[in-house]
């Protein structure tokens, strides 16, 4: 029988970035009664009474009342093939219009198989040759950096701060770049409570960012995911609303406001391509490549994730608030318990911190110890509770001694014994 050689196929398949969805899995299989903070999840008690038969009535509805189609046209724009773009391009538009207060046209935005496609096509798009480089905050979230793997986009790490990316490191890594003949196309940052780290970019930050973006010529690509967590009333703009000069491309994501099983994300990119882009933007582009890709993205997912939209005003704010709610309440359980049980120190090892988001999905915490795949294993086989190490999302080796827990999925009783759980390992470690 053939036998195929690992080392004949493409490297990233040898990538341990490409295994970490494997090895999150793998474990948890093998520890079924542990309490997982390791998954970035969706909660799927909102699934209970999900009804998509009814989104995918309201869309048709849309589409006959509002836009005038015949039951015909609007069954076949439900069951055909679809235009590479989208259906639902317009609603999407005039949320984002509504929410974000970026203000695009609906021909600016693509609609794609989750935020993972909507990655895969800019960095298609913007690697022109191996001369091109694309800046990552350090920590990263996999789903992008596996994704350069997968193209061969070499990834310049910056440094993440709590205030986002370190921009003296960025100024330098751009000069540096310049000074071998290559060039920085793009910093990629998710300024709303980052995967993995938890950062929340406030908007003098995000400003600085886009004026250093506009110094050294590079775009931005915001990956917007969890900004939909952030308590109302709080809200920082996203810096796709405050980019006067068309330097961001916005990514996003109904996996978590709506649900991850219809996989469907956007992509926002209104830069003019010329010169003889013949009058096209940056999204015309992109549909040009996910034509090739993915062709089109389900049409009957669009149709629930519209209906869904319509049934909250058009607005992915209100269609995410109740979830908004339940995230931040687990945050806040979450934050609470790890007060109580770790806050006064008693019987831990010193070096033990973590940060404290408003929102997100995510908590960084800070050992004494390597935290690497051993030790999660005896955590595991020991304590029942998992968590995530975060080396895996660095790309220079860094963050050896931290882990990221998520209490998306959970409910506030396993959370609370969960926390219990992590403590006494915690305390097992000075023992
Ligand atoms: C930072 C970030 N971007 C995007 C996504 C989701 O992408 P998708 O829409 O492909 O599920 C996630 C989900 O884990 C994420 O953490």
């Amino acid at each position: 029988m053939l036998e195929l050689n690992l080392q004949n196929l493409h490297a990233a398949l040898q990538d341990p970035i490409l295994n970490i969805p494997v090895f999150h899995t793998e474990i948890m299989n093998r520890y079924p009664k542990a309490i997982s903070f390791a998954p970035g999840a969706p909660n799927l008690d909102f699934a209970k009474d999900f009804t998509p038969a009814d989104y995918i009535a309201r869309f048709v509805k849309h589409l006959r009342d509002d836009r005038g189609l015949t039951a015909q046209q609007a069954s076949n724009l439900l069951y055909e093939y679809g235009p590479s773009r989208g259906i639902i391009n317009e609603l999407v538009a005039e949320a984002l219009r509504r929410d974000l207060g970026v203000d695009v046209a609906a021909r600016s935005v693509v609609i794609t198989v989750g935020a993972q496609e909507a990655m895969l096509l800019v960095l298609r798009a913007l690697r022109r040759d191996a001369e091109d480089l694309i800046a990552v905050v350090n920590p990263c979230f996999i789903g992008f950096s596996g994704a350069a793997r997968l193209l061969d986009v070499e990834l310049v790490p910056v440094e993440e701060t709590a205030d986002g990316p370190d921009l003296d490191q960025l100024a330098c890594a751009c000069r540096q770049a310049r000074a071998a003949g290559r060039r920085i196309r793009a910093l990629y940052v998710a300024p709303d409570y980052s995967n993995p780290a938890g950062t929340l970019m406030d908007r003098g930050a995000r400003e600085r960012l886009l004026d250093l973006a506009a110094q050294e010529d590079l775009l931005l690509i915001e990956d917007n995911t969890y900004g939909f967590t952030v308590a109302p009333g709080a809200e920082v703009p996203a810096i796709k609303a405050l980019d006067r000069d068309r330097r961001v491309i916005l990514i996003g994501t109904f996996a978590k406001i709506c649900l991850p099983g219809a996989r469907v994300g956007l992509v926002v990119a209104d830069q003019p391509v010329g010169p003889q882009g013949g009058g096209r933007v940056l999204a015309d582009e992109l549909a040009k490549l996910k034509g090739v890709i993915t062709l089109n993205t389900p049409a009957v997912s669009q149709a629930v994730i519209g209906g869904m939209l319509l049934e909250h005003g058009g607005s992915i704010a209100r269609t995410g608030a109740e979830k908004s709610a339940l995230y931040r309440r687990n945050l806040n359980v979450m934050l609470d318990a790890l007060d109580r049980h770790l806050g006064d120190g008693e019987g831990l090892p010193g070096g033990i911190s973590w940060n404290r988001p408003s929102g997100g999905f995510f908590i960084r915490m800070r050992l004494p110890v390597r935290a690497d795949a051993k030790l999660l294993e005896s955590c595991a086989a020991r304590y029942q509770v998992l968590w995530t190490p975060m080396s895996q999302f660095f790309l220079d080796g860094k963050g050896t001694n931290e882990i990221r827990l998520s209490c998306s999925y959970l409910d506030t009783e396993q959370i609370e014994e969960g926390v219990r759980r992590l403590a006494a390992f915690l305390r097992g470690l000075g023992a």
